[in-house]
C-alpha cells in the first residue's frame, strides 16, 4: 500500500480544518439565534461555551487523530482500545447520515446562485423556495453539489482538499468583511446591530434552560465535533506543532465568521425592513434572499452572498465524505477516486427523500443535532479523558511548549465539566426524540 497523505503545511490544516467549522451552521443559523437570545449576553455565552466545552472536545479529537495518524475506526484500535472502534464506527454513520441532507441544502445554495444571476426570486422569495426546496430540482441538484465534493475529495487531501481550502477560507473572510462594508452603509444598519448585538440579559434569564444547551450543541455542530472529522484531519497531521495552537486559533476563526455573517445578515434586514425573527432554512433563503430583491445592487450582492454560502458549505461538506473516504482507503485496496466516487454515490442514494421532501431533512437533521453527534461527543470524550488518559496529555503538549498544567487542567475539564455539560445537553435532547406528543424520533412516513 502506498504511503499515507499529510498535509503540506501547518497553515494548510488549519485553514482545512477552519473551513470544515466554518458552513452553514454559521451563516444560517448562528447570527439568528444570536439576535433572539439577547445578542452581546448570547454571545458572552456561547463564547464561553466554545472556549470552555468545544475547545476540550476538539483537543481530544485531535489527540486521538494526530497519535493514530488513521482514520476514526482503526485509530481507536491502534492506541490499544479495539472495543472503543464502536465509537469511530458511530462516527462513520454519522459522516453518512448529515452529509446526506448537508448536500441538499448545498443544492438550494446553488440554486440561489443562479436564481441571483436571473432575479429569478426576486418576486417572491417563499414562493421560489417552495418550488426549489423539493422535488426534481432539489434532486438535481444535489447531485451536483455532491459532484463537487467528490471532485475536491477525490484528489487527495495536499492536492484536493487543502489547495481548495487554502483559496476557499480566505476568500469567505474576504468576501464577508467587504458585505459587512456594503451593510454598514445601508439606511437602517444602526438599528440593526442594536438587535443583533445590544445585550439583554432579561432574554437571556429568562429562557437560559433553552439557551445553555442551543449554545453547546452548536458549539459541537459549527466546530464539525462528535464524528471524527478533526480525528480524520489530525490523522494527516506530520510534525508536533501545538495542537493547543491549532485549536484556539480554529475556535476563534469560527466564531469570528459567525460574528462577520451576522454583520451582514442583520442590518440588510433592517435595511429592507423585513422581520429578522426567524431562523434556519426560511431565515436565509426567504427573508435575506427576499432583501436582494429590493436592493438597487441587489443581484450583485446576491450573487457574492451566495457564491460565499456556498464555498462555505462545500468546504465543510469535504471534511464529512473526507471521513468515509479515508477509512475505506485506509483499510481495503482501492484508490481514493474511485471510494470517493463509491461513497459519495451512497451519500446522494441516502439523501433522496431529503431532497423530495423537506420534512425528511428536517428529521434526518434533529436526529443528527440531537442524538448521533452529542452521543459521538460523548464517546470521545470518555475514550480521551477517561480511558486513553495520561497518554492524552503526552500528546496534546508535544510541541506545544506549555507546561504540564495546562495539560492537566485539558484533563480534568474534559473528565469533569465537559462531560456534564454533553450529559444534561443530551437529556435534553432526549425529551424532544422520545417523549410528549410528537416524538421527533418518528419519522415523517
Ligand atoms: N461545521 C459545519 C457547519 O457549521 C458542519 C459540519 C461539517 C459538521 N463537518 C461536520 C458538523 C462534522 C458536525 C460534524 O456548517
Amino acid at each position: 500500500m502506498s504511503e499515507r497523505e499529510t498535509w503540506a503545511t501547518r497553515a494548510g490544516f488549519i485553514l482545512a480544518a477552519v473551513g470544515s467549522a466554518v458552513g452553514l451552521g454559521n451563516i444560517w443559523q448562528f447570527p439568528f439565534k444570536t439576535a433572539q437570545f439577547g445578542g452581546a449576553s448570547f454571545l458572552i455565552v456561547y463564547l464561553i461555551a466554545a472556549l470552555g466545552i468545544g475547545l476540550p472536545t476538539i483537543l481530544a479529537e485531535f489527540v486521538i487523530g494526530r497519535k493514530s495518524n488513521l482514520n476514526t475506526i482503526s485509530a481507536f484500535e491502534k492506541l490499544g482500545y479495539k472495543n472503543w472502534r464502536i465509537v469511530g464506527a458511530l462516527g462513520l454513520f454519522t459522516g453518512f447520515w448529515i452529509l446526506s441532507y448537508y448536500s441538499v441544502v448545498g443544492g438550494w445554495v446553488l440554486r440561489y446562485l443562479g436564481g441571483s444571476v436571473t432575479g429569478a426570486y426576486f418576486g417572491a422569495p417563499a414562493e421560489y423556495f417552495g418550488q426549489i426546496s423539493a422535488g426534481m430540482d432539489a434532486l438535481v441538484l444535489h447531485a451536483v453539489f455532491m459532484a463537487l465534493v467528490i471532485g475536491i475529495v477525490a484528489a487527495g487531501i495536499e492536492d484536493g482538499i487543502e489547495k481548495a481550502t487554502k483559496l476557499m477560507v480566505p476568500s469567505i473572510v474576504v468576501i464577508l468583511g467587504a458585505l459587512a462594508i456594503f451593510a454598514f452603509t445601508l439606511p437602517g444598519a444602526s438599528e440593526g446591530y442594536a438587535y443583533f448585538l445590544s445585550p439583554n440579559f432579561d432574554a437571556l434569564a429568562s429562557n437560559f434552560g433553552e439557551i445553555v444547551p442551543f449554545a453547546v450543541g452548536q458549539a459541537f455542530f459549527s466546530l464539525s465535533l462528535g464524528m471524527g472529522a478533526m480525528i480524520t484531519y489530525a490523522s494527516y497531521i506530520d510534525g508536533d506543532e501545538s495542537l493547543f495552537g491549532d485549536g484556539i486559533t480554529i475556535v476563534f476563526l469560527n466564531s469570528f465568521v459567525g460574528i462577520l455573517a451576522g454583520l451582514v445578515v442583520i442590518p440588510l434586514l433592517f435595511a429592507q425592513g423585513i422581520d429578522p425573527n426567524t431562523s434556519g432554512a426560511g431565515a436565509v433563503f426567504i427573508s435575506v434572499a427576499g432583501a436582494f430583491g429590493s436592493l438597487p445592487a441587489g443581484r450583485i450582492i446576491g450573487v457574492v452572498f451566495f457564491a460565499v454560502v456556498l464555498i462555505a458549505a462545500l468546504s465543510s461538506a469535504i471534511s464529512l465524505l473526507e471521513v468515509v473516504v479515508a477509512w475505506a482507503i485506509d483499510n481495503y485496496d482501492v484508490s481514493r477516486p474511485q471510494v470517493a466516487t463509491l461513497l459519495g454515490g451512497i451519500i446522494f442514494l441516502l439523501g433522496v427523500p431529503s431532497a423530495l421532501d423537506t420534512a425528511w431533512l428536517g428529521w434526518f437533521d434533529t436526529l443528527a443535532y440531537k442524538f448521533f453527534l452529542p452521543v459521538g461527543v460523548l464517546g470521545i470524550l470518555v475514550f480521551a479523558a477517561w480511558v486513553y488518559g495520561a497518554p492524552a496529555i503526552d500528546e496534546l503538549m508535544k510541541g506545544s511548549g506549555l507546561g504540564e498544567g495546562v495539560g492537566l487542567t485539558w484533563l480534568w475539564l474534559a473528565r469533569t465539566l465537559v462531560i456534564v455539560a454533553v450529559v444534561v445537553t443530551l437529556a435534553l435532547g432526549f425529551q424532544t426524540l422520545f417523549l410528549g406528543e410528537n416524538p421527533a424520533i418518528i419519522p415523517p412516513l
